[in-house]
């Protein structure tokens, strides 16, 4: 097999040969003296044509082989392949030079598990497409036939064949799988390469002085999740948590803390249940009208910043952010807090400036409002009583990240129900020239309710929102009982036990919400994220055991495998450890998938995919052989061993991504 300086050099020269053709054809074209005027006199209309179209071909040739030459590139500066990404640029250039005359052809490749590799699907449509433009009827197949026509040489193939009624399939070379498998062994699990972004990522954002509950959970834990995705791939991200931590509610609970505890200053309130103390000081504020005024006098004092009021807000702010940072905790999860009240000069400029440019007006109840084009619901930039919303403090927001931070990416990780909310301050700030389509991505990443067993809202016992803490005590105490169950218990020490207990709870509670698409609501059911038979992350923590089990039993060092993965070929003979290479190779894209679409569910189902397929390979294919009676080592397959090892590694990278924590023992 060649090495990859040979390889390197062939598309050296593949790229200068094409770029000579080029040269040659182009001085031809313009060696026919007027062109247009020869096609139009009918003469030398087929001779220009012909080298019309060949140039174009070469075109594409030429710039397909530069990307192959970057991806080899790439390969020197450490970063994975995206399989199915190349075979889509290689479709990408057949399908072009086969059909110049279409505008946008649809390329379609996707993986295949029952026939072959990879599947390009593409024949269909643009048989349709064809007829539709040229009025040329062809059938799906002959247009298949006319893609592999076109199809460039490389070494990415063994075979492609045309299936049914137009389906090209495709099947990966061997050799090349091979080189893949032992570049991840000896490079790591790299990451696709990417263009370099600035992001800003808001997530989790509870409300401070009441109780965290299930929705930010769920944004906690894909914004987490994210976060280390974009991280990995080498993006420069800030995590933001939002927090609703400046409303109208914080005058009614300062009023309140004033009352109760008088000597506030001196000794720091011992509230330790906010929810209960926020749930006192909002009946007052409904039934007692001269508490209510207090209320608003307190608000407009905080939002001046008067430093009593100040003082007072930051204490129900810091018992908050105590029971918060807990979970943060909890789930190892880093965040930059930075609320609603950070934006407050910046507000009282914006409102200024909006005004000023004369695109607010005046409702009939004295708000001051923003109409945006394309949604129905103004934008409030003021209340009535000049006071500053959530919408106003969104609009702050998003010029600080854009102007202040520089951001060129936005994502929001919040429930599907703020959608028009956020898509309205998005345009906004399209249309107020903060932000550039071309140059800023601006995503809203929406995610569905959390709903109990009985598909309703999930609810406590009581009825009250559950609080995050016995959440995550009640997925403990339940891993607790099922290891005495299997009496687990006994094997482990103390401590293994304590690991165990909080990687399994937290794991299947993180996986149960990341593993389904975060658009649909999902049921929370403590049951089937611990079962480990399912897709659940008790299932791939016992699996990741092991196979980390494996190379210790073989009584394999690390020092050895590694030795081994530089000097020996990967063997793929069995179709089993064949299957397992291709299933290992496709972290890759899977991962530059999900940074475009931001749908970690797709991570989930392939580290699944991939832990069911090394499955089906240990019981094919014997890594080990022992002696039956005495247990004695007698042969080592090395070859398989490095599968195994590149498995795990592939795995230990999702995990991570997922905010699994791998244990050596369960
Ligand atoms: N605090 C809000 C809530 O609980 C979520 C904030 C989301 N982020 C934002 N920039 N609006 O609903």
């Amino acid at each position: 097999m060649a090495t990859e300086e040979e390889q390197l050099q062939y598309f050296v020269q593949k790229v200068d040969k094409a770029e000579k053709d080029i040269e040659r054809l182009q001085s031809e074209l313009s060696a026919l003296s007027n062109p247009k005027q020869l096609i139009e006199e009918g003469m030398a209309s087929p001779e220009l044509e012909k080298l019309r179209s060949e140039n174009q071909k070469l075109q594409y040739q030429r710039n397909l082989l530069n990307k192959y030459l970057s991806e080899e590139e790439k390969r020197v500066r450490n970063c994975a392949l995206d399989i199915r990404g190349i075979i889509e640029d290689v479709f990408a250039s057949a399908i072009y030079a086969a059909f110049p005359e279409l505008p946008n052809p649809v390329v379609l490749v996707v993986p295949s598990a029952k026939f072959a590799d990879y599947q390009c699907n593409s024949a269909m449509s643009i048989s349709q497409q064809r007829s539709a433009v040229t009025g040329t009827k062809s059938n799906p197949r002959e247009v298949a036939q006319l893609i592999l026509d076109h199809l460039p040489e490389t070494k990415f193939f063994e075979k492609v064949e045309i299936a049914g009624p137009g389906f090209i399939n495709i099947w990966l070379d061997k050799d090349f799988v091979s080189s893949e498998v032992t570049f991840l062994l000896t490079h790591g699990v790299t990451p696709p390469n990417v263009q370099k972004k600035r992001v800003v990522i808001d997530f989790s954002s509870p409300n401070i002085a009441k109780e965290m509950h299930v929705g930010h959970l769920r944004s906690t834990i894909i914004g987490e999740s994210l976060s280390r995705l974009l991280e990995w791939v080498g993006h420069d991200v800030l995590r933001i948590n939002h927090l609703g931590d400046w409303g109208t509610q914080f005058g009614m609970l300062i009023a309140h803390l004033v009352d109760k505890f008088p000597n506030l200053l001196e000794e720091r309130p011992p509230i330790t249940d906010l929810q209960a103390f926020y749930k006192e000081s909002k009946v007052r504020f409904d039934e007692d009208e001269a508490f209510k005024r207090r209320a608003y006098d307190c608000v407009v004092k905080l939002q001046a910043f008067d430093p009593f009021h100040y003082k007072a807000w930051r204490i129900i702010y810091d018992i908050s952010m105590e029971v918060n940072n807990e979970v943060y905790k909890r789930l190892e999860v880093t965040l930059k807090d930075r609320g609603e009240s950070f934006y407050q000069e910046r507000m009282v400029k914006l409102v200024k400036e909006l005004k000023e440019q004369g695109i607010t007006e005046m409702d009939e109840h004295g708000r001051t409002v923003m109409f945006v084009p394309g949604f129905n619901v103004p934008l409030m930039i003021t209340k009535s009583d000049g006071g500053f919303t959530y919408d106003t403090s969104d609009m702050a927001c998003i010029k600080q990240r854009l102007q202040e931070e520089n951001a060129d990416w936005l994502v929001y990780v919040v429930g599907n129900e703020q959608n028009i909310h956020l898509e309205t301050v998005y345009e906004a700030a399209r249309r107020l020239g903060w932000a550039d389509k071309a140059k800023h991505r601006i995503q809203h990443v929406g995610f569905g309710s959390v709903l109990g067993e009985d598909k309703k809202k999930f609810k406590s016992r009581s009825g009250d929102t559950v609080r995050l803490r016995e959440l995550l005590d009640e997925g403990i105490r339940r891993v607790e009982a099922r290891l005495q169950e299997t009496e687990r218990d006994k094997d482990l020490s103390p401590e293994e036990l304590e690991k165990v207990k909080e990687s399994v709870a937290y794991g299947c509670i993180k996986y149960a919400d990341l593993s389904h698409n975060r658009t649909h609501d999902y049921i929370f059911s403590y049951d089937k994220m611990l079962d480990d038979r399912g897709n659940t992350a008790a299932y791939l923590l016992y699996a990741n055991t092991r196979i980390r089990s494996i190379a210790r039993s073989a009584q394999v060092t690390p020092e050895q495998l590694s030795a081994a993965a530089k000097t020996m070929n990967v063997d793929l003979e069995h179709p089993a450890e064949y299957k397992l290479a291709k299933c290992i190779l496709r972290y890759a894209e899977v991962i530059v998938r999900a940074l475009d679409d931001l749908f970690l569910h797709s991570v989930c189902d392939y580290l699944y995919e991939l832990t069911t397929t090394f499955t089906e390979f240990y019981d094919k294919c014997y890594c080990i052989e022992k002696d039956k009676t005495t247990g004695a080592i007698l042969k080592v397959n090395m070859s398989r061993l490095l599968l195994c090892e590149a498995t795990a590694l592939v795995i230990a990278k999702c995990f991570h991504i997922l905010g699994i924590k791998a244990l050596d023992r369960m």
